[in-house]
């Protein structure tokens, strides 16, 4: 019998004719061709090979030697470092480092940043980044990210200590996190919205799946760590008691940031990770975690809060501070907030009548 040729569908139709690329989506956004727009544009697309890498690495990791499992080595947060995690922090090195586009790389994984070598060429960006986040699902073949963040180098660095980084968050010119679930996913913003691009693997290319993202004003989904409950301030348990005494809210945690972070921009609810006794400021890194996501909420309509403060105005006092983080939507983020404020009020109210 011979072979029939099956008419294009509606949907392949329109993706054959406007497949939108990654840098060119960049330059439409800027709506320039001028030098910020074309290095923008050129870090994009340097980012995003860095994850066309590590997706095609953890795509074979069962097969492979050298991708599961620990190094042995323990990071400057005083985790263990698996082998995966010093494999994509090298990869952003390798495709940053004779690319022109930046001075430094701040990750995770590294104490110090990593300065462009004095023979490469040097560029006016700083690419924070958290190479893979969600390290614990590696070895189980589950959702991971990559996050990360550019800021423009301000004033000399002379002594190495980077301290022009230590700055609040709106001081990012872009911010997104690769996804390598079912699809490789890019998610950016240069502060014009919010847009996702998927990883077509016969193409090898990020092409445009979604443009303009906001996240709803609520969901239905609460996103944390319950096993942490009984180290949680008292407000915090107070926000768990109502979802679990109201209709109409379900849980998700997937232990990788990125994936609960996704899970919510696009269907709405919030995500949290609130401080513990021990570790008022949580387990969550400023920089190249908590800011580049609060960045993208900002743009997506959201709000991203430590509790007491909005994440995006907290100024670190050093490039692997942590901070607690309340994000999402906004009724689901101001209700969060609600149960702190009334806790903080009655304790107000208590030293006042001692007094
Ligand atoms: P990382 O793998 O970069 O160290 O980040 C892990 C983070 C984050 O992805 C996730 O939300 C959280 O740690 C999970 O921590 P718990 O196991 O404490 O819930
Ligand atoms: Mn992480
Ligand atoms: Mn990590």
């Amino acid at each position: 019998m011979a072979d029939v040729v099956q008419p294009l569908g509606e949907a392949e139709r329109t993706l054959d004719r406007d497949c939108t690329t990654l840098s060119r989506h960049v330059l439409q956004q800027l709506q320039s061709f001028g030098a910020e727009a074309q290095d923008l544009s050129a870090l994009m697309n340097r980012i995003a090979l860095a994850a066309k890498l590590i997706a095609r690495r953890l795509s074979r990791a069962g097969l492979v030697e050298g991708v599961l499992g620990f190094t042995g080595e323990t990071n400057v947060q005083g985790e263990s470092v698996k082998k995966m995690d010093t494999y994509a922090n090298d990869v952003f090195i390798s495709v940053f480092k004779q690319s022109g586009l930046v001075c430094r790389l701040a990750s995770e994984e590294m104490e110090k940043p990593y300065y462009i070598p004095e023979n490469c060429p040097i560029g006016r960006y700083t690419l924070l980044y958290d190479p893979i986040d969600g390290s614990s699902n590696i070895d189980i073949n589950l959702n991971i990210g990559s996050i990360f963040s550019i800021r423009r180098q301000e004033g000399d660095d002379i002594d190495g200590e980077a301290r022009d980084l230590l700055q609040h968050g709106r001081k990012q010119l872009a911010a997104g996190y690769i996804l390598y679930g079912p699809s490789t996913m890019l998610v950016y913003s240069i502060g014009r919205g919010v847009h996702s691009f998927t990883l077509d693997p016969s193409l090898g290319e990020f092409i445009l799946s979604n443009e303009n993202i906001k996240v709803p004003d609520h969901g239905s989904i609460y996103s944390v760590n319950e096993g942490n409950f009984w180290q949680w301030d008292e407000s915090i348990r107070d926000f768990i008691r109502y979802v679990h005494r109201h209709e109409g809210y379900t849980a998700r945690y997937s232990g990788a940031l990125v994936g609960d972070f996704h899970r919510i921009l696009s269907q709405g609810g919030v995500f949290l990770y609130p401080g513990t006794l021990k570790k008022p400021e949580g387990k969550l890194r400023l920089l190249y975690e908590t800011a580049p996501l609060a960045f993208l909420i900002d743009q997506a309509g959201g709000r991203a809060s430590t509790g007491t403060q909005e994440l995006l105005d907290v100024v670190p006092k050093a490039l692997h501070q942590r901070t607690p983080l309340i994000i999402g939507s906004n009724e689901d983020v101001a209700l969060v907030e609600s149960f702190i404020q009334e806790r903080a009020r009655e304790a107000q109210e208590t030293t006042m009548a001692r007094s």
